[in-house]
């Protein structure tokens, strides 16, 4: 294709502003696809992803649109998923594009998250094209809105396009707006070839797919291609493109986005951001950007009945099949038995996880709290990285411990400023900025990782009844007063409930769990102590006292089919409890635990 005739951008939004239903109507409007084909959000293409409404994979789409012009057009539409943890992918999809269309709800306004994405799309020197979506509400305020894009983005948004993605108003402005305001791909077809690797997944058919941005030069079936930074060679045997239908094409010219196949079989040999060269006659210089992703928070996955054990090693391993960035390896826990200590990229990454997990594969799990990487340097000059609280060595051998911290960025209406300033400062934030645009405050905070990991942005959204948008970035570790807290029921440990905490905040956590704990663990025959210790000292304390519980004592010895539902009930209950030496610990202590108040 003519280089002056292609358009590659995506779509930036805040979520539920509109992206997927904006892009469905281009696609439909395009004649990608008959309405009959037309299934609600083609490009959300996971079940999860229709469900919560989050775009977690990358879907590229290919769009002919014959222009006011005459000419036609192919659009290349790249949808990026919608969340931090996904920033470099995220960040590799703009890489691929030379403009961005900015969705922005006409009810809600600019978001977080929408500044986060656009000060990115801005970096890659992308041609931003407003669209204020939603005009169709009784609440929209397009011209408030169209004010906000240009104090708070500091874009000229005087001929933002104002659409209803819902009703189909605007889609036609929008398409002309992509055509003549985004400008076309620069490239040269006779220099070597260079393509980046925007994205990969596995299909079963096919293998794995891979989606690259060709820069220089052209890719076709048959070439020896080999991965830069990955070090590997690979025979291409498809070349092609999504209409959103799979289609096969001759080759991919410079400036163009598609897919190619070549025999590999696992992603993890695909990375995101790699380049793509010959092997014969090949560029020399790699790409910019590349990053190789680590996991940054880390959990246990067990399975509550000890005989899934193999189920869940399989579906994990299914899992990891669509993703190189989730990681796993085999663990035991004394409470918990068989399971795997996971890594991810973040809380909502280990989220989905767990929910594929015990939805598509029926599996019921136990999560143990999610802990950050900590950096250890130990007093004989060693550096350890622990990301797991039970391989914490004896703290006389530790010299210096550091932690992760971010930087926050929060977006939210005047009235629950208060709340979301307490919030951080009970985390350890440091406030760095706070500003007011119109009613609404944003407000910036360094906070270290392990106090967001776990319940902060439930909190965030229950204060702010939702209205809040969070959104964060790494910015390095920083040396902190960190401790080992065990939690000893009868006084033994549960290791899976160990957690390293700040000493400052060890108490009040401490306290918060045991009496949790009490209100969740039965009565036994016997009293049950319920202990937070540091070391040898017990910070917090509580007991259960001993009572038997003789379910059957109400039923006055009469009706049976009574008698018998209750103790039914009770075994039922017994299954989803743990054993840990005499005592029962039901599953739900364990998922509290992590709540903390
Ligand atoms: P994420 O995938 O989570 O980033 O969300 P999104 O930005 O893709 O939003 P999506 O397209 O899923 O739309 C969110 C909700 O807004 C859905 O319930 C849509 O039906 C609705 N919606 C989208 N566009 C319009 C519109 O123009 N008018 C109205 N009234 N509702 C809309």
């Amino acid at each position: 294709t003519d280089l002056a005739l292609i358009r590659n951008f995506s779509i930036i939004a805040h979520i539920d502003h509109g992206k997927s239903t904006l892009a469905d109507r281009l696609i439909q409007r395009t004649g990608g696809l008959s309405d009959r084909e037309m299934s609600a959000q083609v490009l959300d293409n996971m079940d999860i992803e229709k469900e919560r409404g989050i775009t977690i994979k990358a879907q590229t789409v290919r769009l002919n649109y014959t222009a006011k012009d005459g000419l036609t057009y192919e659009l290349n539409l790249m949808d990026t998923p919608g969340h931090v943890d996904f920033a470099y992918e995220v960040s590799r999809s703009l890489a691929a594009c030379e403009g961005a269309l900015l969705v922005v709800d006409a009810a809600q306004g600019v978001e977080a998250q929408t500044l986060a994405n656009v000060y990115q799309s801005i970096e890659h020197d992308h041609e931003i094209v407003p669209v204020i979506n939603k005009i169709d509400l009784p609440a929209a305020e397009p011209e408030k809105v169209r004010a906000e894009i240009e104090d708070i983005i500091g874009i000229d948004a005087s001929d933002a396009v104002l659409a209803s993605a819902k009703s189909g108003i605007g889609i036609d402005e929008v398409l002309e707006a992509i055509v003549t305001k985004i400008p076309p791909p620069k490239g040269m077809r006779d220099k070597p070839l260079t393509a980046m690797l925007v994205d990969s997944w596995y299909d079963p058919y096919l293998g794995v797919v891979i989606l690259v941005r060709v820069i220089d030069g052209v890719i076709k079936k048959g070439l020896q291609v080999k991965f830069m930074q990955g070090g590997t060679e690979h025979l291409i045997d498809r070349v092609g493109a999504f209409t959103p239908k799979r289609v096969d094409l001759p080759e991919l010219g410079p400036g163009e986005i598609g897919f190619i196949t070549a025999q590999i079989k696992e992603v993890e040999q695909a990375k995101v951001g790699d380049t793509v060269t010959t092997v014969k006659g090949g560029a020399t210089q790699a790409l910019p950007g590349y990053k190789e992703v680590q996991p940054v928070v880390f959990c246990g996955l067990f399975p509550v009945d000890a005989n899934d054990f193999e189920k869940l090693r399989e579906s994990i391993g299914k899992l990891r099949l669509n993703d190189a960035s989730f990681s796993f390896e085999m663990e035991s826990s004394a409470a918990l038995g068989f399971g795997f200590r996971c890594g991810f990229l973040g809380l909502l990454h280990l989220e989905i996880i767990q929910e594929r997990l015990s939805r598509e594969y029926d599996l019921d799990l136990i999560t143990t709290a999610p802990s950050v990487v900590y950096r250890l340097t130990m007093t004989d000059g060693s550096v350890k990285e622990l990301h797991n609280p039970a391989d914490m060595p004896d703290p006389v051998k530790i010299a210096e411990m550091e932690e992760p911290w971010i930087k926050a960025t929060i977006y939210t209406p005047d009235e629950y400023l208060g709340s979301i300033l307490k919030l951080c400062q009970d985390r350890r934030g440091i406030q760095i900025d706070l500003t007011y645009i119109g009613g609404r405050a944003q407000v910036t905070y360094e906070l270290p990782l392990n106090e967001v990991v776990f319940d902060f942005y439930d909190r965030l959204k229950s204060i702010s009844r939702g209205y809040a948008s969070f959104d964060y970035e790494q910015i390095g570790l920083r040396e902190g007063d960190l401790v080992m807290m065990n939690i000893l029921v009868n006084n033994e440990p549960v290791d899976a409930l160990s957690m390293i905490v700040h000493r400052s905040q060890a108490e009040a956590r401490g306290r918060g769990l045991v009496e949790r704990l009490k209100e969740l663990i039965p009565r036994h025959m016997f009293k049950v102590p319920i202990q937070a210790a540091i070391g040898a000292k017990v910070i917090a304390r509580e007991t259960i006292s001993a009572m038997r519980k003789d379910v059957t004592a109400k039923c006055y010895g009469g009706d049976i089919s009574r008698k018998k539902k209750l103790l039914d009930k009770q075994k039922e209950g017994k299954k989803r409890m743990r054993e840990y030496g005499n005592v029962s610990i039901p599953q739900e202590a364990f998922i509290a635990a992590l709540r903390m108040g």
